[in-house]
């Protein structure tokens, strides 16, 4: 016995040694009670420089399973994963695919580095929500949080690690289809938006529910000329720094682990190769420390643009700016190995840049298990859930903006029982959703059609289609919606543009509502029947002309998947409408760029009065249709009782701001209370009004409240050309209001 046990002894003891012995043979990059850095270090010497190449390189994905593979090109891309020569795919997703090719990562490939995964992740994964502009009407950052919040849960879920969201480029220009990405036209607001966007993605990505965001595009891609996809950008040093680059800032400081390269130049510099922007700005001045992804092909493109003459140089003057990771264009991981030879870049500079992409892989506890976000369980139990629905339709009422009502229509009367709804977009599920959908499916969604008869029941509702995809109508569509028009008590009429004309590679010159739909509303007005306009589109349309031919006008821009549910209970009042624009809206295409905090000019025209050698047109109003921040409700607001706490304060105090709000309607709804500054005179002109605040509260029918906010020195900055901030003393005019243009004002000096 006495044996038996001493044998069992001495087992246990070489068990002991042996266990000891293979955790000290762990290389250090894979013992996890190292430090991140420490691991990181470790593993950068071991990689060639061609491993390091391939950490650089991100390639479009594509499905890696199935008969697909026997592709050549899929066939190729397996063999550059294996050969370490892939850092990162995207468009490769689902948890089934993602773990097929992360397998090859891991198991096939020398160093078994695992690979990122991205998706542009825009507005939902499955469950698709409002484009991110109609979800900044809402002025609910809480809500967009947990927007993206389900976002990053669904794609997580799918095997994704990163998405190319949220854009936080600045845009005046409607014709831009992008505009659909951003929060519109306000710098101070889009920043905020761009933070919750941020914490919602991201968490604090340390679990697998959780995502990378990847700020973009950096910087000053909103003010692409004329609107044109791609096209040149040509900003003062003193719009860089006051319009254009506080969004960035405010997504560095809220964390954002990767930001993108842009396409267009900045003082004639490429982004993609600006080492001021990348260098300078985003890694010395603003710490960033996360990682910078170019656009897609956009170290490549460096040719095109004229400042590199090959694909080598375009990688190193890439390369040497700051930038990191290549998308799509592969002339770093062609490239880098002999750039490094020849001592055009250092070891140092590549390990930096390797180092920062191997740093969320770390984080993100991909060296510990691989496969942690591709998981088919939780990939059927999470996508496109029941509560996951239940957020979208919130979301999506929470976005519709109320442009006009003469409150004879809406909300819809009981008595109102026969409905005619007019327009291919109320019905056609493919026209609701845009570009942007990632893996949703707009069979899935709900349509106009579908949510109200949803909501008032399928006999109530008559549906004409009005107009054709190609914006044309014939004698026979019209006449047929005149029929049912003169049948019905009410017209829901749907018009404006397909979803799938916003987003990327989607400007517009004309963004008129089409002529076919405005012939269609001419004949429909003859009926006599009140007329609501729903206004489906990814960007504010030049709505001037359906002012005279609607009774109500409703922006309902691309809602996602629940969009027919939240139109109908916009419609029917089980939801008093709340959004107020972002972006204004162009009284005419001419106009563009119009926004509310423009300058004075040295000629300001009177609003309204006689602009004559006044700066204005002959032909049209300076005002857009609808001011930024505007936007009905079903009850009326009124302000009253503006005060200052003070008339002048020092540098070191703050101003407290308060206001009266009431409720003067007689149904309960939600205000978005918005406070603006002007500084009157300074070193560098300031525009005419600024957003500095804004409280979204409730109200119920005849409710009082005072609202308050406070002003700070910081509220009252300003940047330099160099970047520098700016606070100098000077009086201030204070404005409140529901919409930037209708406010009360007051003043103070600030000493
Ligand atoms: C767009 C980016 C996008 C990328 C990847 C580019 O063309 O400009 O916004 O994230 O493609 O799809």
């Amino acid at each position: 016995m006495k044996k038996v046990l001493l044998v069992f002894q001495l087992f246990l003891l070489v068990g002991l040694i042996t266990a000891q012995k293979s955790s000290t043979n762990l290389p250090a990059y894979k013992n996890t009670q190292l430090s991140i850095n420490q691991r990181i270090a470790d593993l950068l010497k071991r990689m060639t420089i061609q491993e390091k190449a391939g950490q650089l390189n991100q390639l479009n994905g594509g499905v890696f399973t199935g008969p697909a593979l026997n592709d050549p090109g899929q066939k190729g891309k397996v063999q550059m994963v294996r050969d370490g020569k892939v850092g990162s795919f995207l468009n490769v997703t689902g948890a089934k695919e993602t773990r097929a090719i992360q397998e090859v990562a891991v198991k096939e490939s020398r160093m078994g580095i695992p690979i990122l995964f991205a998706f542009d992740v825009i507005h939902g994964y499955k469950t698709i929500f409002p484009i991110p502009l109609a979800e900044a009407c809402s002025w609910d950052l809480k809500q967009m949080e947990i927007n993206s919040a389900i976002s990053a849960k669904e794609s997580s879920a799918a095997g994704l690690h990163w998405t190319f969201a949220p854009m936080v480029d600045i845009s005046t220009d409607p014709r831009w289809g992008r505009v659909m990405e951003g929060a519109g036209e306000d710098t101070y607001y889009g920043g905020l938006v761009a933070a919750a966007r941020i914490k919602g993605l991201q968490g604090n990505l340390d679990d697998a529910a959780h995502i990378m965001a990847c700020v973009k595009h950096f910087a000053a891609y909103g003010a692409v000329e004329a609107g044109r996809e791609y096209n040149h950008v040509d900003v003062s040093r003193v719009a860089l720094w006051n319009k254009y680059l506080p969004t960035y800032k405010a997504s560095v400081d809220a964390g954002a682990a990767t930001i993108m390269n842009s396409f267009n130049v900045v003082d004639g510099i490429p982004a993609s190769a600006n080492s001021f922007l990348v260098d300078d700005v985003l890694k010395k001045r603003w710490g960033f420390k996360g990682f910078v992804v170019s656009d897609w092909g956009s170290f490549g493109e460096l040719i095109n643009h004229g400042y590199a003459t090959d694909d080598k140089d375009a990688a190193m003057k890439a390369l040497l700016s700051g930038s990191m990771m290549d998308m799509e264009s592969k002339v770093v991981v062609e490239h880098l190995p002999a750039l490094v030879k020849e001592g055009k870049i250092t070891m140092q500079q590549v390990d930096e840049a390797v180092g920062k992409i191997l740093y969320y892989k770390f984080k993100l506890g991909l060296f510990e298990d691989p496969y942690k976000f591709s998981d088919e369980a939780r990939e059927k139990a999470v996508l496109f859930s029941p509560e996951n629905r239940a957020v979208a339709l919130k979301a999506a009422q929470s976005s519709i903006v109320l442009l006009k009502n003469n409150n004879q229509v809406l909300p819809l009367k009981k008595s109102a029982s026969k409905i005619a709804l007019v327009g291919l977009y109320a019905k056609s599920k493919e026209d609701m959703f845009d570009f942007w959908i990632a893996n949703g499916d707009a069979k899935d969604a709900v349509s106009i059609y579908e949510g109200l008869q949803n909501k008032l029941g399928a006999g109530s509702i008559d549906y004409s289609q009005g107009y054709n995809a190609d914006n044309t109508t014939s004698e026979t569509l019209i006449n047929e919606a005149v029929k049912s028009a003169n049948n019905a008590d009410v017209v829901i009429a749907t018009i404006g543009l397909s979803g799938k004309l916003g987003g990327e590679e989607r400007s517009l010159a004309n963004i008129n509502i089409p002529e076919a739909q405005i012939q269609l509303l001419k004949a429909l007005q003859k009926t006599g029947k009140p007329i609501v306009v729903l206004v489906n589109s990814g960007r504010p349309m030049v709505l001037t002309q359906i002012q005279d031919l609607s009774t109500a006008i409703v922006q309902c821009w691309i809602l996602g998947t629940e969009t027919g549910n939240a139109v109908a209970n916009v419609l029917t009042g089980a939801y008093n409408p709340s959004g107020k624009t972002v972006m204004s809206f162009p009284y005419a295409v001419g106009q563009i760029p119009v926004y509310y905090n423009h300058f004075n000019t040295n000629r300001p025209a009177p609003d309204p009065g006689d602009g004559a050698w006044k700066s204005r047109y002959r032909d049209i109003p300076n005002q857009p249709l609808y001011p930024f921040g505007y936007g009905l409700s079903y009850t009326t607001f009124a302000y009253s009782g503006l005060k200052l706490s003070a008339s002048a304060i020092a540098k070191t105090e703050s101003v407290k701001v308060s206001v009266n709000v009431t409720n003067t309607g007689k149904m309960d709804g939600e205000e978005v209370v918005q406070l603006y500054i002007r500084d009157l005179t300074a070193s560098i002109v300031r525009p005419v009004k600024e957003l500095k605040g804004f409280q979204k509260i409730n109200l119920k029918a005849g409710e009082s409240k005072s609202v308050e906010f406070t002003l700070s020195a910081k509220d009252l900055s300003f940047y330099d050309a160099n970047g520098k901030t700016i606070v100098e003393a000077g009086k201030f005019n204070v404005f409140v209001g529901g919409d930037s243009k209708n406010t009360l004002m007051s003043s103070f000096d600030l000493k």
